[in-house]
C-alpha cells in the first residue's frame, strides 16, 4: 500500500484516486497523525501532498523524520517537495512570484519516475500552482526536470528513491500526471497494481463495523434514501457490514419521478432484504407547496419539510445514534485542516442538512473518498445493474423544480407522465448513458392548438438534455430533429394537459441545467 502524508492542499483525494486507478490500496493520513498510519499499513512508498503552508513559516508543517530513514520510496509534490527539500537539508524561497496554471517542463536527465514515458529533451504540460520553490537542493538530489518558473521543476536522488516535482501530477491539466503516478507506485515502489474495488468493499465494510459496532453493543444506523445511485450505494454497503442494525427511510413527496417509490421498494426490500419506511408525505407537501411560485421558497420549504418528516419516522423508531449519507468526495469542500485536522467541512446533502447535529446523531459516510464514476463501480461491485449504477442525477426538490409557477398533484402527473415518454424514447434509442441529465419540465403557459377538428388550449411541455461532467457546466445535447419530432408527437397524444413541445438550447452557463 501507499501512505499519502496530507499538508491539506485541496486535491489531495485526487492523489488518493490516481493511486486506485493504478490498482494500488493506498490510505490519507494528517501529517500529525502519518506515523500511527505509518504504523498499521506498512507501507511500501510514501506520496507527501501539497499543502497551503511554506517550509519558512514559523513551525510548518512536516513530514515525521524517521520516513525519510525508512528505505521506503518517498513522492514529494508541491509541498511536499519543498518540505522534503527542506528537511533534507536543502532551500525554499518564499514570497516569490509563484506559478500558476499551465507550464512546461523539460526532462533534463533520466529518471525511474519518467521510465518508458519520458525523455530526455523532451517538454511536456503540466500544471502548477506554487508560490514558493526550490531554489537549493539537499544533499544526494540532482534536477532533473525544469520549468521557467522552476529550475528544480522535478528533483530526484534516486539513491534512496525520493522524487520531488513541483508541479500536480494529480490533476487532469497535468496530461501524463496519472502515469507518473502509476509509474512511481508500480515501477518504483515495485507494487503489483491488482487491488481492486471489491479490496475497497471489504476495507469499508471493516472499517463501518470498527465504527457503528455490531452484535449487542452495536449502535443504530438510519440512511435517508432519495432514490439515486449515492445513497443507495451508502445504505446496501452499509447493510452489508452490520445488517439489520440499518433502516432506510425513503420519503414519497410526491415530487418523483414515474414507479421511481416502487422501484425503490422492490431493490430494497425484495432484492437486498433491507428494512425500509416508505412515508407516504404527498399531502403534506402539496399542501405546503400550495400558493408558493418562487423558486427559493419551493426549496427551502421542500428542504426544511424533509428534515420534520424524517425527524418523526426516526424517533418512531426509537432514535438512531449514526446518520448514513451517500456523501461524495465532490461534497467535501475542504481537506484537513492546516492545524492537521481532519476537521473537515461538509456540504451536506440539503435533504437532511442539519439533521445529525439536531439529534445527536454521529454520520456514516463510505463514499466520501469517492468521486462518482467509482461510486457506480462499487455499486456494480454490490450487485446493482448497469441501469441503476448508471441513473441521470435526480434534484432533491424534484419535480418541483421542474414545474414553474405552483406545483400541485394534477401538474406532477402530467410532468411524471412526459417526462417517463420522453426517457422511454432515450433509452430506447441508445442514447441514455450518453446524457447527464434529460428531464421535461411543464411551464406555466398555455397555448391553443388543434387536435382532430377540435381546438385545444393547454400547456407547454420544455424537453431538456445536457452532457456534461460534474454539473457545474453543461452543454446542450444535440438529438436529431427526427427524434425530437417523435417525443413531442408521442407527447402531445399521449398526455392529457399538454399540447405543444419545445427543447431547450442553452447551454450551462448561461443557463442552469433545472429550470429553477
Ligand atoms: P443546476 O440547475 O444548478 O444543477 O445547473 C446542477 C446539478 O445539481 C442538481 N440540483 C440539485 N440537486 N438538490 C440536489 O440534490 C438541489 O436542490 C438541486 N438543485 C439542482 C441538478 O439536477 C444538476 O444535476
Amino acid at each position: 500500500s501507499i501512505l499519502i502524508v496530507d499538508f491539506g492542499s485541496q486535491v489531495t483525494q485526487l492523489i488518493a484516486r490516481r493511486v486506485r486507478e493504478a490498482g494500488v490500496y493506498s490510505e490519507i493520513a494528517p501529517y500529525s497523525k502519518a506515523v500511527e498510519a505509518f504504523e498499521r499499513m506498512n507501507p511500501k512508498g510514501i506520496i507527501l501532498s501539497g499543502g497551503p503552508a511554506s517550509v519558512n513559516d514559523e513551525d510548518p508543517p512536516l513530514a515525521p523524520e524517521a520516513f525519510y530513514e525508512a528505505g521506503l520510496p518517498i513522492l514529494g509534490i508541491c509541498y511536499g517537495q519543498q518540505v522534503m527539500t527542506h528537511q533534507l537539508g536543502g532551500k525554499v524561497l518564499s514570497h516569490d512570484m509563484g506559478e500558476f496554471g499551465r507550464a512546461f517542463v523539460e526532462v533534463k536527465s533520466d529518471c525511474t519516475l519518467f521510465d518508458g514515458m519520458w525523455q530526455v529533451g523532451e517538454k511536456h504540460q503540466v500544471w502548477m500552482s506554487h508560490g514558493d520553490k526550490v531554489v537549493e537542493l539537499a544533499d544526494g538530489f540532482t534536477p532533473v526536470g525544469t520549468s521557467d518558473g522552476a529550475p528544480f521543476a522535478v528533483t530526484c536522488n534516486e539513491a534512496k528513491r525520493f522524487y520531488g516535482i513541483q508541479f500536480h501530477p494529480e490533476v487532469v491539466h497535468t496530461p501524463d500526471g496519472a502515469k507518473l503516478i502509476a509509474n512511481f507506485v508500480r515501477h518504483v515502489c515495485g507494487l503489483a497494481g491488482d487491488w481492486t474495488m471489491a479490496e475497497y468493499r471489504e476495507t469499508k465494510v471493516a472499517e463501518i463495523r470498527e465504527q457503528v459496532g455490531v452484535g449487542e453493543h452495536g449502535g443504530k444506523v438510519i440512511c435517508g434514501l432519495s432514490g439515486g445511485v449515492d445513497s443507495s450505494v451508502a445504505a446496501i454497503l452499509i447493510h452489508e457490514a452490520i445488517g439489520d442494525q440499518l433502516t432506510c427511510v425513503f420519503v414519497d413527496h410526491g415530487l418523483l419521478r414515474m414507479n421511481e417509490r416502487e422501484q425503490v421498494e422492490t431493490l430494497f426490500r425484495d432484492h437486498y432484504n433491507i428494512p425500509l419506511v416508505v412515508v407516504d408525505a404527498e399531502e403534506r407537501f402539496m399542501a405546503g407547496l400550495a400558493g408558493v411560485t418562487d423558486p427559493e421558497k419551493k426549496r427551502k420549504f421542500i428542504g426544511g419539510e424533509f428534515i420534520a418528516v424524517f425527524e418523526e419516522e426516526a424517533k418512531k423508531l426509537g432514535g438512531a445514534d449514526f446518520l448514513a449519507q451517500g456523501t461524495l468526495y465532490p461534497d467535501v469542500i475542504e481537506s484537513v485542516s492546516f492545524t492537521g485536522g481532519p476537521s473537515v467541512t461538509i456540504k451536506s446533502h440539503h435533504n437532511v442538512g442539519g439533521l445529525p447535529e439536531r439529534m445527536n446523531m454521529k454520520l456514516v459516510e463510505p463514499l466520501r473518498e469517492l468521486f462518482k464514476d467509482e461510486v457506480r463501480e462499487l455499486g456494480r461491485e454490490l450487485g446493482l445493474n448497469d441501469q441503476f449504477v448508471g441513473r441521470h442525477p435526480f434534484p432533491g426538490p424534484g419535480l418541483a423544480i421542474r414545474i414553474p409557477g405552483e406545483v400541485d398533484k394534477a401538474r406532477c402527473d402530467i410532468l411524471r407522465k412526459a417526462d417517463a415518454i420522453y426517457l422511454e424514447e432515450i433509452r430506447n434509442a441508445g442514447l441514455y448513458d450518453a446524457i447527464w441529465q434529460a428531464f421535461a419540465v411543464l411551464l406555466p403557459v398555455k397555448t391553443v392548438g388543434v387536435m382532430g377538428d377540435h381546438r385545444t388550449y393547454d400547456s407547454v411541455c420544455a424537453l431538456r438534455a445536457v452532457t456534461s461532467t460534474d454539473g457545474m457546466t453543461a452543454d446542450v445535447y444535440p438529438f436529431d430533429a427526427q427524434f425530437l419530432t417523435n417525443v413531442a408527437t408521442r407527447i402531445v397524444n399521449e398526455v392529457k394537459g399538454i399540447n405543444r413541445v419545445v427543447y431547450d438550447y442553452t447551454s450551462k452557463p448561461p443557463g442552469t441545467i433545472e429550470w429553477e
